[in-house]
């Protein structure tokens, strides 16, 4: 009881301090069910980019990880963007850096350069396309008259695309070290529990997942296609925070985790009492440079131009 009260008042004060801070708080799809709960809007990355590049609010808390609010940034520049965690952030962005990928770009000077959303805003500044987890295969797909095409940093992610778009890429060694969790026999034990379920993966799954599952989506998808199937259960690969949204947005219908090992860390940094003290302190701020920004925002325009 006591708990309560104290976390109503928590939710109160937050709510008081966003209105005098004319501010919008956004929560990816993996935060913590009480962040969600408190959160002005839900998403996957970029559509919570594009969300604090829509809203007329001065502040925006972007409550995920940081290379998602380098985005908001790259897309807002006008806005105070920030975050209630500031060592919330992607391993798999952290994979490659700005040498490993100029490096990689002088061994194949004609590749076409394509990197996922998952990377800091000085890698974007270096790709000639950016894509996120929904368009990666529409991106590609667009790039015909390219000979060679570097994809990165998700190794799984590209084997993927390739497979869809039958197209051969030059891949980095990245990985999502959440993903990989989910392994191919908790697909099969899952089925074996619930065999009238389908079963819906991330593409940064293992290939091998990936190969057993009915539909292979980025998370807004997961929403949508759980919204719209005539199915009543499902088994989700991928982190297990969008088990909560998916349930919220759907009364009616069961969901399984494939794994409950599929924990992003960095996505829980982030706690109610966080956001209220980035609030009251409106920091950690998140502001990516001009002369980035301006490089950065030509992959995202130009992926937004293909889809
Ligand atoms: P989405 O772009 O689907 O939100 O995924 C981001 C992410 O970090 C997946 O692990
Ligand atoms: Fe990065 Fe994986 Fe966490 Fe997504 S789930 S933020 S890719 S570490």
């Amino acid at each position: 009881m006591l708990n309560r009260i104290i976390n109503d008042d928590l939710i109160k004060r937050i709510r008081e301090l966003k209105k005098k801070r004319d501010a919008v708080i956004l929560a990816h799809n993996y935060q913590l069910p009480e962040v969600q709960d408190i959160a002005d809007f839900g998403g996957d990355s970029l559509e919570l980019s594009r969300k604090a590049a829509s809203t007329t609010a001065k502040v925006v808390v972007f409550c995920g990880v940081h290379f998602m609010a380098e985005t908001a940034s790259i897309l807002c520049p006008d806005k105070k963007i920030i975050v209630p965690d500031i060592q919330a952030g992607c391993p798999m962005a952290n994979m490659i850096t700005v040498d490993d990928l100029k490096k990689l770009k002088k061994e194949h000077p004609r590749a076409a350069v394509v990197g996922y959303v998952n990377t800091s805003a000085a890698i974007k500044a270096e790709l000639d396309y950016c894509c996120t987890s929904t368009n990666a295969v529409a991106v590609v797909n667009a790039l015909k008259n390219e000979k060679e095409i570097i994809f990165i940093p998700d190794k799984y992610l590209a084997d993927y695309v390739s497979k869809k778009t039958g197209r051969k890429l030059i891949s980095w060694n990245g990985f999502c070290p959440t993903h990989v969790k989910i392994l191919p026999e908790d697909i099969k034990r899952e089925k074996k529990f619930h065999p009238f379920a389908k079963v819906l993966v991330h593409p940064e799954c293992l290939p091998a997942v990936c190969g057993l599952a009915d539909e292979v989506l980025s998370t807004s998808k997961m929403c949508q296609y759980a919204k719209e199937s005539p199915a009543k259960e499902f088994i989700i690969g991928t982190e297990v925070g969008i088990i909560y949204r998916l349930k919220k947005d759907n009364p009616g219908k069961e969901f399984y985790a494939a794994s409950e090992a599929a924990v992003c860390p960095n996505m829980k940094r982030t706690t109610q009492e966080k956001v209220l003290w980035a609030l009251e302190e409106l920091k950690e701020e998140v502001k990516v440079s001009d002369v980035v920004r301006q490089r950065a925002k030509r992959a995202i325009d130009r992926m937004l131009e293909i889809i």
